[in-house]
């Protein structure tokens, strides 16, 4: 058994968690100080935002040297003794890799910008001549053109700051002007290399894998992203033999895909057909009104298609790997953006019900508010409202900073009732409270596990409740979820105890299980033979 097969993670954005200097800014000094609280919440593995040096144009997402963390957080040392600490606490610590791109601040770059020609001019993907027409390349968001005397345009991978490694080109459109390479000529085989030196740096000093950005993004031209994966098969075979506790997580979004790159897990995204966003979020994630998501109250929801998407993956799933459903992340704006506390509470029953790996953004534990008017920091835009600083409790700056006000990386929550750790934990129904009484249900029940077998109830043209069981060899788990704020009946023979509930109580009469608005249950099956079809046929709406 590995350690992700247990694993149930934190996201942190360094920026933003805890400042142990009082420079306003969040540091790894201050990560492990709260190393305590993560674990008494349940959590036992941390995914932390680039921390490594930058110009910070995307938050550290423009790397300018992989090998150093940026002083603003500490120092290389810090790192390895929050390794060192989390691992005496059982915990574990993924790093995240950007092998997409640098910073055009990077040495690496600056080399490449040069017109001689030297051992970095490959490095990056350039056009043979400034003027070159370049609108054809799939993979490419924009060219640098006009920065230096070197002649040719360069691709970009995000944003202008960010010019992309060249890892190469799966089909060649440019036939006559040779400067879109092959994945295995020079410039794209060290980029290759370069990855596999950087992630065992960090593996060397301690630290558990990598989630890794944009990891489908990688060679230009792949439409069907095969060559792509034949890297990270190359890459992720190189890391799990030299180092087999090594996790890699990806931001791909298509485990059908990136699973067979061999990495340990991938995510539901906001993008790619995973129809991650039907489930806290609306398919217009910019669109607050409208409440298409699954667990908001007005039962507008449909995971029809989510569900078609899940179930591909998860039969991927079976040949190894996993898929991780994030509460949130940096990139979208938070839960409390569409859904009030009773919702999330039930959108977090789904989530440590679910296989796979939960991943809980910071300040989701205690519904922490999405800040819709706030001046973007660091690239960003609306991303900067789900980035604000952790609110620990009511001292100053919610106990996140000893700084001046003036000197916080992001303004706090300006609210009066802006929720914190402390209050939250004295609260029995808090969102807290319940995200780790969920937790510990998931640890204390093997069926409920990263790995244990999983299948949707099929209700058929009902779109509510949402319905499924969890088993292994041993048992069998029903669970029920109704966030609308409509009845629902189920009639289930047999049904066990529940071991855990939200909202109103559930009557279990004789063969009648009552959903009632707005809650959701966890039931032991206790007759085996149940299977999803059976119980299909028994629900109906009243
Ligand atoms: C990923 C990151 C995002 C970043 C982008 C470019 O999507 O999650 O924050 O801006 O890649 O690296
Ligand atoms: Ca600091």
């Amino acid at each position: 058994m590995r350690w992700i097969d247990n694993a149930v993670f934190y996201q942190i954005y360094p920026q933003s968690f805890k400042d142990s200097n009082g420079d306003g800014i969040g540091d790894i000094q201050g990560i492990i100080s709260k190393l305590e609280y993560i674990k008494e919440t349940g959590f036992n593995a941390i995914w932390i935002n680039p921390c490594f040096d930058s110009p910070f144009m995307d938050a550290g997402y423009d790397v300018a040297n992989f090998y150093k963390v940026a002083p603003r957080y500490g120092t290389n040392e810090d790192l390895r003794m929050l390794f060192e600490k989390a691992h005496s606490m059982d915990m574990y610590i993924l790093l995240d890799l950007v092998p997409g791109h640098t910073s055009y601040m990077h040495p690496w770059f600056k080399e490449s910008m040069k017109q001689e020609k030297n051992e970095y001019s490959d490095r990056y993907i350039w056009t043979d001549y400034v003027g070159r027409d370049t609108t054809t390349v799939e993979g490419v968001t924009g060219w640098l053109r006009g920065i230096c005397d070197r002649n040719g345009s360069c691709a970009v991978n995000y944003y202008a700051s960010q010019p992309a490694l060249n890892y190469g080109f799966a089909e060649i459109t440019d036939k006559e002007n040779h400067w879109q390479m092959k994945p295995n000529e020079q410039g794209p085989r060290k980029n290759v290399d370069e990855m596999k030196k950087i992630m065992s740096f960090w593996l060397d000093m301690g630290c558990d894998g990598f989630r890794v950005d944009m990891a489908g993004s990688l060679v230009k031209n792949d439409y069907g992203q095969e060559e792509t994966i034949k890297i990270w098969q190359d890459i992720n075979g190189y890391i799990h033999k030299k180092y087999p506790n090594a996790v890699t997580i990806s931001e791909w979004g298509e485990p059908t895909r990136s699973l067979r790159g061999e990495f340990d897990a991938d995510f539901l995204l906001s993008f790619g057909p995973s129809h991650y966003m039907d489930l806290f979020r609306n398919a217009n994630m910019l669109d607050f009104e409208s409440n298409t998501n699954y667990f908001s109250k007005t039962g507008k929801g449909d995971l029809t298609e989510f569900k078609k998407a899940y179930m591909l993956f998860y039969e991927q799933a079976k040949n190894g790997g996993v898929i991780c459903i994030p509460s949130g992340n940096h990139d979208l704006p938070r839960m409390t953006a569409y859904m009030d506390e009773e919702d999330i509470k039930l959108a977090f029953l789904f989530l440590f019900t679910m296989p796979g790996v939960p991943f809980i953004y910071y300040g989701d534990e205690i519904a922490m508010k999405y800040i819709h008017s706030i001046p973007s920091k660091e690239g960003g835009y609306y991303r900067t409202g789900a980035r604000t600083p952790m609110q620990w409790d009511n001292s100053l700056n919610a106990g996140f900073s000893s700084s001046r006000e003036a000197e916080l990386y992001l303004p706090i929550d300006e609210d009066q009732n802006r929720p914190n750790v402390k209050q939250q934990m004295n609260d029995e129904n808090s969102v807290y409270n319940t995200v780790k009484k969920l937790i510990s249900l998931r640890k204390s029940q093997n069926c409920l596990g990263n790995k244990a077998d999983f299948e949707f109830v099929d209700v058929s043209e009902l779109r509510y409740p949402l319905a499924y069981i969890r088993s292994n060899e041993n048992e069998k788990m029903l669970v029920v979820i109704n966030p609308s704020s409509n009845y629902v009946e189920c009639n289930i023979p047999k049904i066990g105890d529940v071991i855990f509930s939200i909202g109103e109580m559930f009557t279990n009469t004789g063969n009648n299980i009552k959903v009632a608005p707005c809650s959701g249950l966890v039931a032991k099956i206790v007759d085996y033979c149940y299977s999803g079809f059976e119980i299909y046929n028994q629900f109906k709406n009243i």
